[in-house]
């Protein structure tokens, strides 16, 4: 990837950080909402359905899951035991991780605000999580601060996690913008993503898209992560946008990177950190741009590695 000229750019503004979100249902702006369009979402209860490779999901309350350690990580209350104690765990290596989480939404927040007001419409938020705070807080979905900047703007969220799904359904009563869809798909499987986006996101694939990979790729191995991203490069829109924040590798005691990967693999969940030179390689053919929002997460120092990109070559876009 080709990294732009001159100096970093200066830190903005983060967006504000209010204490402990407000409760999930019924907080305002707490809107995910699904389409009506809706494809294959479970009818049974959540953790029964299969996932999109087949495998069935199963509810293990005993072992951390991912969308419920961001949740509990950005002072969310969708969590349980098994992810409170990994994170006792993570915090006893690595002290700033919560810090760090934080950080990573607000250089999220801010690049999709600034990009839908220079006129960019249409999101993606790929690993969407349960982002179900408050608008202003870390944990807000992003929608709140692409449709302040421009209403009519579309946002799909998209996640894996069943629990995720069975919020979005919980939230249905809640007042969603009819531009706002949650689908369920698997980052790992690109080709049958893109079919799905093309059939189901309601989005135009003739206008660019900004895509969101927020605090996700450290779960996707390395050809995962270049397969998902060659994908997108190739079948986005032209003069569509990548947004990506990626944890690297915590620093300092000896042996302390080698048991914090020790920590996630008992607790059985993906742990690919990265460098930001490692960051890069994967972006092959997308090219930075600086948006003077990418120094609000740091980078390597504060081990959250924040990038806009575009596709240097231009997307399919049809
Ligand atoms: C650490 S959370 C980050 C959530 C949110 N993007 C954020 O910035 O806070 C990672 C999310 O990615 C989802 N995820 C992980 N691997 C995935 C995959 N292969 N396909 C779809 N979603 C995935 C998890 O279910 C989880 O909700």
């Amino acid at each position: 990837m080709s990294r732009p000229r001159g100096p970093r750019p200066h830190t903005v503004q983060p967006v504000r950080l209010a204490g402990r979100p407000a409760a999930l249902c019924g907080t305002p702006g707490a809107v995910h909402a699904q389409g009506s369009t809706q494809p294959d979402l479970p009818a049974d209860t959540p953790w029964s359905a299969p996932d999109p490779r087949g495998h069935r999901w199963l509810l293990r309350p005993d072992r951390p899951a991912s969308a419920r350690l961001a949740s509990l990580m950005l002072a969310g209350k969708d969590h349980l035991a098994a992810d409170r104690m990994l994170l006792d765990r993570l915090q006893s290596e690595d002290a700033h991780c919560l810090v760090r989480a934080r950080r990573g939404r607000e250089f999220l927040h801010h690049a999709a605000g600034h990009l839908a007001e220079r006129g960019l419409d249409q999101f993606l938020d790929l690993g969407c999580g349960l982002t179900t705070g408050a608008p202003g807080t870390a944990l807000a979905p992003i929608h709140t601060s692409v449709l302040t900047a421009r209403p009519g703007a579309r946002v799909v969220y998209l996640d894996r996690d069943p629990v995720v799904m069975a919020h979005a359904r919980a939230l249905l009563d809640a007042p969603a913008p009819a531009q706002v869809r949650h689908l369920r798909a698997d980052l790992a499987t690109p080709g049958a993503l893109l079919a799905k986006l093309r059939e189901h996101a309601g989005l135009e694939w003739r206008r660019p898209v900004a895509a969101v990979l927020g605090d996700v790729l450290h779960e996707l191995s390395d050809p995962q992560a270049r397969c998902l991203l060659a994908a997108l490069r190739r079948e986005l829109p032209a003069g569509s946008v990548l947004v990506l924040s990626h944890r690297t590798a915590v620093a300092g005691a000896p042996g302390r990177a080698a048991r914090v990967a020790a920590c996630w693999e008992q607790a059985d969940l993906p742990w690919y950190p990265r460098t930001p030179e490692a960051v890069d390689a994967l972006l092959d053919g997308w090219e930075r741009q600086e948006l003077g929002v990418e120094s609000v997460a740091g980078e390597a120092a504060s081990g959250v590695y924040a990038v806009v990109a575009v596709s240097s070559s231009g997307g399919r876009g049809r």
